[in-house]
Formats: structure tokens, sequence, C-alpha cells
């Protein structure tokens, strides 16, 4: 197994969280240069983390024959190009979250890393939390039956840097900075072969003075009916809320990522220090975490990116699901607009073209289909059907 050297773009926040993972734990996976438009931010981070090379330039930190494998942390507006260089210079290519502005751009970057023929791992770290992955596995072996619902929320009091508030360098506001997470976790619950058709979305600037929205709720509906929801914002005060829920016929997933971890604390001082990714108070009742990384997917989502780029398999998270994700967002913004359904159009769709929705009849004998049972508080039973002949609803009551 080789040990990968990397090449980090960006010295902000997510490319803190990507070395801090990358040079946690003794992993033997390394950033080995890094790149900052500032020399004096590029050494700092170098002599905090053991980086031995440093850049100003883009593409010559790109192009630096000793790494082989570049991580884009940048602004959104800066990913497409990075991937280009990345593309020319042969480089395995793992881009941050969103993939790109739109669904165009996003694809764009799709073709020319095909093109190109180097690998590439879209960086949705949600997708590979511990309890995700476990949940996925779950779904997967059939233990909530068909997938009804998969909704997801992401809310906290809003981005640290001044360019997310910015709508031309973000492309948008909430949904595309937090909604990507969402609509890629309940995808992966609903399952990625299955196609997204058509999105609702309401999105509003409800407290912040910019041109993007700060709050937004959509429904994605997809081709055998299940419906993946989201809700995100950033005006929601008290931390970051992470949560997903998954609903199918045979059962239900609760998931609490960040502020409800099991893990609470009451001090009256503070702890001397950062508490959790967007905590906002130090004293009174906390929420901290344990490892901020580790429950954000960060370790399984580089292990399965290494994993694949060493055994030649395509990841769990690819550009092509970015691109999914970046068409499912153009058309919430569509909807926004119109008020009304909009198609999510997919100029490259590799899933399955099935629009069969599930028939909601089960016999329960040769004359009715059952609607539900139930047991009563009094111990009686109820079976609920409707009569195959003349569709009344009627029940059985025994005990
Ligand atoms: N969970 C996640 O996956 C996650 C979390 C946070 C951010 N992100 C993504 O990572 C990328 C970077 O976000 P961040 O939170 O690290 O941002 P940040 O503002 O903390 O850092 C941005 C980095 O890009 C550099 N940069 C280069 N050109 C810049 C420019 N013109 N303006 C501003 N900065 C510039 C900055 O110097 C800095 O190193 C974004 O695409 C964002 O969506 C992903």
């Amino acid at each position: 197994m080789k040990a990968r050297k990397i090449c980090m773009l960006g010295t902000g926040l997510i490319g803190t969280f990507y070395t801090m993972t990358l040079h946690g734990l003794r992993g033997r996976d390394r950033v080995y240069s890094i790149y900052s438009r500032s020399q004096e931010r590029a050494d700092k981070f170098a002599s905090e983390w053991g980086i031995p090379n440093t850049f100003t330039d883009l593409a010559k930190a790109i192009n630096d024959p000793e790494t082989d494998t570049v991580v884009i942390g940048l602004p959104n507006d800066q990913h497409l190009e990075a991937v280009r260089l990345c593309a020319e210079a042969g480089k395995a290519v793992l881009c941050t979250k969103p993939l790109g502005r739109t669904g165009d751009e996003a694809l764009e970057m799709l073709r020319i890393v095909e093109k190109a023929g180097v690998f590439h791992g879209y960086l949705e770290d949600l997708c590979y939390t511990p309890k995700t992955l476990k949940s996925l596995k779950a779904v997967q072996n059939g233990a909530l039956g068909r997938i009804l619902w998969a909704r997801s929320r992401e809310a906290h009091p809003g981005p640290h840097s001044d360019w997310f508030w910015n709508k031309n360098m973000a492309g948008g506001g909430a949904v595309v900075d937090l909604g990507c997470h969402c609509i890629e976790i309940a995808r992966n619950f609903i399952g990625k072969e299955v196609k997204p058709l058509e999105v609702m979305c309401w999105a509003a600037t409800q407290v912040k003075p910019i041109d993007a929205e700060d709050s937004a709720i959509a429904l994605v509906k997809y081709a055998n009916g299940a419906i993946g929801q989201f809700e995100v914002s950033w005006n929601y005060r008290g931390g970051m809320d992470l949560r997903d829920e998954v609903a199918g016929t045979e059962g239900t997933i609760r998931l609490d990522h960040f502020l409800r971890t099991g893990f609470e604390m009451f001090t009256n001082v503070g702890l001397g220090g950062y508490v959790a990714e967007k905590a906002e108070s130090e004293t009174g009742w906390m929420f901290p975490v344990g490892d901020e990384a580790h429950e954000l997917g960060y370790p399984h989502m580089f292990a399965d990116m290494f994993d694949c780029i060493e055994n030649g398999a395509t990841p769990m998270e690819s550009f092509y699901d970015g691109y999914i994700v970046n068409a499912i967002i153009d058309a919430c913004y569509k909807s926004v607009k119109t008020k009304q359904w909009e198609p999510v159009e997919l100029k490259e769709w590799r899933g399955s073209n099935d629009i069969t929705e599930h028939s909601v009849y089960v016999d329960y004998d040769a004359d009715h289909y059952l609607i539900k049972e139930e047991i009563l508080p009094d111990e009686r039973k109820k079976v609920i059907l409707k009569r195959k002949s003349d569709g009344e609803i009627l029940q059985i009551v025994t005990g």
C-alpha cells in the first residue's frame, strides 16, 4: 500500500479539518504541500501540521511532481479551475462540496476528469459518518423495507467566511451550501439508482441582509414514489443541528450527528477554548462533540477515497454524484422562483429509468386488501380491510 502524498488547496476551515483528519491517529497518508493565497498563512499552517512544502501559486501547487493527489478546499467559485488544472496535471482529485455552483459547472468538471482519466472523488463527508454508514448497510439489507421518506436537516447560525455570503462566489445561499449535504444523504438512503424526478422548494431571506436565501425547505420526488425532504438554515441558533430521519415500510431510523450525541456538559466558567463547530456559547449547558472529524465522517471518507485510488475502484461519492446533487439544486432554485414543482434536468443519468411506483395493494385474503392491524389498549385486536368487490372499508375486531 502506497501512502498518498497530498497537495491541500486551501487553509481555511475545511483545509484544517481535512488536514487534522489525515494527520490524526498516525495515518500514513500525509499532506505534503499546502496552497494558500498568502505566504504568511501558508507558513503558519505548514508549521502547525508539519507540512514540508508551501505554495501561493495554484498551478504550481497542483503541478508539483512530489504529490500524487490533490484535495480542493477552496471557495465554490474556484472548484472548476482547480479541477481543470488537476486533470491537466494527471492528478487524482478530491473536491469538497458542493462540486459546482450549478449543474452545468459540475457537469463540466465531471467531463473534464473523465476525459483526462484521472481519479475523482466527491468529498461528501456526511454520507460517511459512522452512524450513516451503519444505517445505509441496514437499509441495503432491507431492515426498513421499502424506503418511503428520507429527511435530512442541516441548520446553524451561518457560515464563517465572507465569500459564503456572496451569491456569485457561492452559487446561492443555504440551499447550495447545506442542501447539497442533505440531498445526497437522502439519495443514498432512497437508492442512487432511483431517478430524482422533480422538486418543490420554498426559500426565503428571513434574517440576513444578503441577496441569497438564508432558509429553505424542499421536497425531492423520486421515480419510485419516495420523497427526499431537506430543511436548511443559516439562522438557527444554538449550534449546528445535523439530523436525519428515514422511514420505510418496515422500519424507521433517527440520527442526530452533532447537537445531541449523548455528550452534554454544564460549565459555569467555560471549557477553556473551542467547543464544537458553530457552537454559540462557552458557558452553561454545552453539547461538545467527542471526535468531531469522526462524527462528521472525514476519516471514513478519506479511507474510501484512498482505498479506491489504490484498487482502481469508484468511491461511494464521485463527481457524478456531485453533479446529480447540483442538478437537483438547480431545480430547487427554479421552483423557488416559479412556486411550482420543477423537473430535475439530468443531462447525464446513469441509473435506472424505471418510473413505476410500488403497488399499495397487499392481499389479506381472496376478498380483501389489508390496510392495517392494531392491538388496542383493552387488548382487542382490529384488522382494517378494503373489500375488493366494492372498495368498502371495514374492520374485524377480535378478543
Ligand atoms: N463539511 C464539508 O464538507 C465542508 C465544510 C466547510 C466547507 N466546505 C467547503 O470547503 C470549501 C472551502 O470552505 P471553507 O469553509 O474552508 O472556507 P474558508 O473561508 O474557511 O477557507 C477558504 C480557503 O480558500 C482560500 N481562498 C482562495 N481564494 C479565495 C478567495 N478568493 N476568497 C476567499 N478564500 C479564498 C482561503 O485563503 C482559505 O484558505 C467550500 O467549497 C465549502 O463549501 C465543506
